[in-house]
């Protein structure tokens, strides 16, 4: 027995009004009318259907959870606003609170089946982008912050500043911080510069090093950053560098220590005061010493 089915939207979906998820033309030309509660679902034939005040509705909210979306740049990035009601409610964007309109945007938008499509996004495009969707009955809105993160063909940059020069007396632990940002993947390397035969560099201008760390199979970028010196003595004392070294180029940064006995602390540890000067380091380095790194 077919009858009339009124499904008549709530706002608070509580458990005893019904409201209306979805109706559509069923192959007998009757209609379905599905009516959901929060106890149970409701399936109803019937031969007359009226729908009256449905307000905007989302139909994925699940999807829409995630509002941060970074994206490498040049990608495409597809935000979707997909909402019921009747009557059909209009969707309209905004950029940043303002109308979202295609010559803002080299390569303008598309719109297709409740998406805002943007290609090859660029730094530009960052934003906060909200879709609204409106009918007379009311009205939803949505925000999806995009975020777009360059690729940035450099070498690595190091953190001014890092590693620190540092006073240590014999005995203790050291710890020298390297900080380093690099879109390709890093290679970290630490060294400790050394004397041969009472010279620093060789005859082709290198400076003699020791490799103190190097990246293993099992040590993370993080743990590269950083270079521990446990009980340290007299000896080593001097100059470390951090290297770092992307498929674009070499940076470096050098520091150095300064190992104090017990009694010679306090004299050393004053005069460091007086004397901080910014650290220079010499351009004549050569870039390419990874592959030298080793023992001379
Ligand atoms: C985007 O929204 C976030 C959080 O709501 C806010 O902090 C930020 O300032 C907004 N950005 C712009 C460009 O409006
Ligand atoms: C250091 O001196 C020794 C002896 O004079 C010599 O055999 C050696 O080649 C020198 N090492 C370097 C790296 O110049
Ligand atoms: C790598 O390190 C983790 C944790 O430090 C350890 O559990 C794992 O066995 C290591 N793997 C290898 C191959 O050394
Ligand atoms: C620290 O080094 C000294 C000599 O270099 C050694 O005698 C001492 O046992 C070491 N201490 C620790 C805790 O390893
Ligand atoms: C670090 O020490 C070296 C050698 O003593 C000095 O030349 C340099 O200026 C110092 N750097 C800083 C930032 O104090």
């Amino acid at each position: 027995m077919c009858t009339t089915c009124v499904c008549t939207w709530s706002q608070s979906h509580s458990a005893l009004s019904c409201y209306c998820y979805s109706c559509s033309r069923s192959l007998l030309q009757k209609y379905i009318c599905i009516c959901l509660t929060y106890l149970f679902q409701l399936s109803l034939c019937c031969d007359l259907m009226i729908v009256s005040a449905l307000a905007p509705q989302w139909v994925m909210p699940e999807k829409m959870e995630k509002q941060l979306h970074a994206v490498p740049a040049s990608r495409t990035v597809k935000f979707r606003c997909q909402a019921t009601g009747n009557p059909p409610p209009s969707l309209r964007w905004y950029k940043n609170g303002k109308e979202f309109r295609k010559d803002q945007r080299i390569g303008g938008f598309k719109f297709r089946e409740h998406m805002l499509i943007m290609e090859s996004v660029v730094p530009s495009d960052r934003g906060n982008y909200t879709c609204v969707v409106e009918n007379v009955h009311g009205s939803l809105k949505h925000t999806f912050l995009l975020d777009v993160i360059e690729r940035s063909p450099h070498r690595p940059i190091l953190q001014a500043g890092l590693p620190a020069n540092q006073t240590a007396v014999v005995g203790t632990n050291v710890e020298f911080v390297c900080k380093v940002f690099s879109d390709p993947q890093p290679h970290i390397q630490w060294f400790k510069h050394i004397t041969v035969n009472g010279s620093k560099q060789g005859a082709d201008g290198h400076p003699f090093v020791m490799v103190l760390k190097a990246a293993g199979l099992n040590t993370t970028e993080k743990e590269m950053e950083v270079l521990t010196l446990k009980n340290v003595s007299l000896d080593d004392a001097g100059e470390y560098t951090c290297l770092a070294e992307n498929s674009i180029g070499v940076s470096y940064h050098s520091a150095w220590l300064t190992v104090v006995d017990g009694i010679g602390a306090f004299k050393l540890l004053k005069a460091q005061k007086l004397s901080r000067r910014l650290m220079q380091v010499s351009a004549r380095l050569v870039t390419a010493w990874t592959s030298k790194g080793t023992v001379v």
